[in-house]
């Protein structure tokens, strides 16, 4: 092809008129291939991402379902989930709060956000801020008496924050579960929190004991207080064992849920 034939054809045709396995054809197949791949994982992305919220949602709906003892796979989540009566609570009052829509409160934004937070200078959980109001589910039994209320809590276990709820009767200290819904601890070590025998060890547990004092520990012996306020560390990790007793010890404590457990004991719920 002469000189004057390629000026006339342009980039365009220059370009097409190369061999197959030129190194200019191969790179622009490869950007090009790489292009379109991030186009379609971009708009999956995005458009599942409220598929994603609304099974979240129901992962965690779940995950109260079964810490309240009442999950059963063959009823409906939502209908289910209508059990709970969800309130708002202020921690540092122990009382509830008609502030915020309790079926739209978002704990963690509330956590994230200095209006509704407190940075933590004694920080055991390792949360860094605390939200000053929490989403707690009541349950009542058929006369409309309280049954069990339900609490979240968090903090950090080895490789990261673990999420999860706990379940109280209704005398604000016999435990009836614990469980996580979101954590990245290491499978088959960390991530046993997760295993049904180990959180089966804390139905019955209490909280404080005769005098009021907080006794619940996560460890590999139990307490001088008893076996009543021991739950066994996880196997191989203990580290997020650890995790787990500073977080349930800070929020069953007084920053955490203190002020609301003295209201259930007075039963003024
Ligand atoms: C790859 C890897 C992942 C680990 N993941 C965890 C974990 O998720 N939680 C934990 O407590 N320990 C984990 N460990 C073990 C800790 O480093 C530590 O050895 C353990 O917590 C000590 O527990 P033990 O006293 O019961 O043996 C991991 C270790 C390795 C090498």
């Amino acid at each position: 092809m002469s000189e004057q034939d390629n000026n006339s054809k342009g980039f365009i045709g220059r370009f097409l008129s190369l061999p197959t396995d030129s190194v200019p054809k191969t790179i622009f197949v490869a950007v090009a291939v790489c292009l379109v791949a991030s186009m379609v994982v971009s708009a999956a992305a995005v458009a599942l991402r409220p598929i994603q919220a609304v099974n979240a949602l129901k992962d965690k709906q779940i995950n109260i379902l079964q810490v309240a003892g009442i999950y059963d796979p063959n009823v409906d989540v939502l209908e289910a989930f209508a059990a709970f009566e969800p309130r708002v609570l202020e921690l540092e009052t122990g009382t509830f709060t008609d502030q915020f829509d309790a079926a739209s409160f978002d704990d963690r934004a509330a956590a994230d956000d200095p209006a509704t937070s407190i940075a933590l200078d004694n920080d055991p959980a390792g949360i860094v801020r605390q939200a000053k109001y929490v989403t707690v589910y009541l349950l009542r039994d058929e006369a409309g008496d309280l049954d069990k209320v339900i609490m979240p809590l968090h903090g950090y276990g080895l490789w990261s924050t673990l999420y999860g709820f706990i379940a109280l009767e209704e005398n604000g200290n016999d435990i009836f579960g614990l469980q996580f819904y979101e954590h990245a601890e290491t499978p088959g070590l960390g991530a046993e929190v997760d295993n049904p025998r180990w959180k089966a060890l804390w139905n019955g547990k209490k909280l404080v004991d005769e005098n009021g004092t907080l006794q619940i520990s996560v460890a590999k012996t139990a307490p001088a207080a008893g076996a009543d306020y021991h739950v066994d560390a996880l196997a191989g990790a203990t580290l997020t064992s650890v995790g787990v007793h500073n977080l349930v010890t800070f929020w069953m404590g007084e920053s955490g849920y203190e002020p609301f457990l003295q209201q259930l004991k007075a039963g003024t719920l």
